[in-house]
């Protein structure tokens, strides 16, 4: 038969890795299965959520519960500790940027290579709400990706990755410029996850109140990562760092009634054992590990693919039509 050949050496988490292709080969083809919302399963999915984090608050810190000089401890680096800076405070929200929202259909765009070629653009920007990971470029990939960003996420570590840390004018200025195309969206900033990224924070926050950046600042509460670790783990899945990915998708349940994946698939074949690149948009490798610490993406995988099996959320790892 032809069996998806696909490398275990992708994940720090092989076991999952080997389980899900297989899972992957029986249930993925489009063919097979004709997807149906379960909207039922989606609103039992959305109160479970809520017995463990609120999206509405866990979205970020608001100015009232925080001053500056105040000491934050690192979430995954517990012994190591950074300040609340004056422009830090200056950009938390005064309100939940996602107070009273509640829309109907969400897209949420990971950053897999499998996005390359799908022509989902425009079904990516069909819905009400979309949110995108780390910065990621959509212009240029505006065909497959979309251009449509209601919120998106940037990893301090985003800024060495890809601006070069901002070392000259020319990469500030490509950053600027990127902030700017963010006219009026969240921009989420978990600042407080992982040490080293206070710096790169900083520079962000300076160049976003210099330049009067039209963005809605947010960065992630602290209970925010044991709640959503906690959610999944309740659901036998044991994530030890969530990636933004399952991060956005357990938040998203709160206001989203339709979820849709896209460019989520952390494997280098396909399903027709072609390469797939880890990133759509840079040279990144499989195997990379963040400053986060290794993610367990296949794990993840399969925990939204069995989602996907229920009818909870919709993954697309192909074509769009
Ligand atoms: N993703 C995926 N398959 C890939 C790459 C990414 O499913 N080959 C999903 C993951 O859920 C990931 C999200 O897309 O969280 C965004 O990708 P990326 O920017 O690589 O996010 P992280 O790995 O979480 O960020 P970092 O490496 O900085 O920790």
């Amino acid at each position: 038969s032809n069996r998806v050949g696909l490398s275990i050496n992708d994940s720090s988490s092989p076991a999952a890795t080997v389980r899900s292709h297989e899972s992957i080969k029986l249930h993925m083809k489009p063919a097979i299965v004709k997807w149906r919302h379960n909207e039922t399963l989606s609103m039992k999915i959305r109160k479970q959520i809520l017995h463990f984090l609120d999206a509405e608050r866990d979205i970020s810190v608001l100015k009232g519960t925080l001053k500056p000089g105040d000491i934050i401890h690192y979430i995954f680096d517990r012994d190591s500790t950074m300040n609340i800076s004056k422009n830090l405070y200056e950009l938390l929200p005064r309100t939940s940027p996602l107070k009273n929202k509640n829309f109907k259909t969400c897209a949420i765009v990971g950053n897999s290579g499998i996005l390359l070629n799908s022509g989902c653009g425009k079904e990516i920007d069909s819905h009400d709400f979309v949110i995108r990971c780390n910065l990621a470029p959509v212009e240029e990939y505006a065909r497959d990706v979309g251009m449509k960003t209601h919120l998106v996420t940037m990893n301090p570590s985003v800024v060495q990755r890809a601006f070069e840390d901002l070392v000259n004018d020319t990469w500030k200025d490509k950053f600027l410029q990127r902030l700017k195309s963010l006219n009026e969206s969240i921009l989420w900033i978990p600042a407080f996850m992982a040490k080293g990224g206070e710096e790169r924070v900083e520079w962000v926050n300076d160049l976003i109140i210099k330049h009067h950046i039209n963005v809605h600042t947010a960065y992630p509460s602290l209970r925010l990562l044991h709640a959503v670790r906690g959610y999944w783990l309740t659901n036998k899945v044991h994530i030890k760092r969530p990636t933004t990915g399952i991060l956005m998708y357990t938040l998203a349940t709160r206001f989203c009634n339709r979820i849709d994946l896209y460019g989520f698939w952390p494997f280098s074949r396909d399903l027709h054992q072609n390469p797939v690149k880890y990133h759509y948009y840079d040279s990144l490798k499989y195997g990379y590990t963040s400053q986060a610490g290794p993610h367990a993406m296949p794990l993840e995988f399969k925990a939204l693919k069995n989602l996907h099996l229920q009818g909870a959320l919709k993954l697309t790892v192909g074509k769009c039509e």
